[in-house]
């Protein structure tokens, strides 16, 4: 769905401040760094935003695939990463002219709900050729059909509460809810999945996979995946 794309590629407000931005970025590393296995690691983060802090990951890895398709987010990054030599920034077309089984670790993190399930299958096709027999996918912040958006705010007051920016996050749901993004949640909507629904998907696709036992980020009503090549 590519209002989304272009959404993630305008100036949003989808973090209510530089602090919740920071420190949503600090904790997605620290986690996907949770899920790699060894130093040596090729690791990949599809659909990876902003991602601030990607240094951290790259620290913990033999190299970083950046993968976002928003171009100007993708601008940033090659400006704002290009004296790593550990990190490479790419499109997502870009993954389907990498060498296949070259991909320790996959990670998609809160990116499924903007997909529609045919877009989904597509990525799902597209990683599975890159990972190595003994690779994994990591898919996170899974939405589940019973959980409704009340839950996300209760989430992210208790996150604010805890990194003391609750005022903040108090201002930005309120310009979030006359935001575009509200305009484009309700019109569009964002895709659910519950557990086995997304495991089904996930063994179509060709992987086993099961769901972790904490969520990447911050939120714990959501779901995450591990998912390897099903033989
Ligand atoms: C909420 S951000 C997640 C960024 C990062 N993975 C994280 O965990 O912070 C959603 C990402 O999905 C991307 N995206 C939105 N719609 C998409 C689509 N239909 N296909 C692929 N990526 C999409 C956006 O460009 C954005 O980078």
């Amino acid at each position: 769905m590519d209002e989304w794309i272009d959404y993630y590629d305008s100036t949003h407000t989808i973090y209510a401040s530089k602090l919740h931005r920071d420190l949503h970025f600090q904790i997605i590393a620290r986690d996907i760094i949770g899920h790699i296995s060894s130093p040596d690691a090729v690791v990949l983060d599809y659909a990876c935003g902003e991602a601030l802090s990607a240094s951290r990951v790259a620290e913990a890895c033999g190299k970083l695939y950046l993968a976002e398709p928003a171009p100007g987010v993708r601008g940033r990054l090659i400006a704002r990463f290009a004296p790593n030599t550990k990190i490479r920034v790419r499109s997502l077309d870009d993954l389907r002219k990498m060498d296949e089984k070259s991909i320790d670790l996959v990670v998609m993190n809160s990116v499924a709900q903007y997909m529609t399930p045919d877009e989904l299958d597509t990525a799902f096709a597209i990683i599975r050729r890159l990972l190595k027999p003994s690779g994994r996918l990591v898919l996170g912040d899974i939405l589940r059909p019973e959980v409704g958006m009340a839950k996300d705010v209760a989430a992210l007051l208790k996150f604010a509460g805890t990194h003391g920016f609750l005022k903040d996050a108090l201002w930005g749901l309120a310009s979030t809810a006359l935001s575009d993004y509200r305009q484009l949640r309700t019109k569009i909507g964002l895709q659910r999945y519950g557990e086995d629904e997304m495991i089904g998907k996930l063994s179509a696709a060709g992987f086993s996979a099961s769901r972790a036992h904490t969520n990447i980020g911050h939120n714990p009503w959501r779901m995450t995946f591990v998912a390897r090549h099903a033989f």
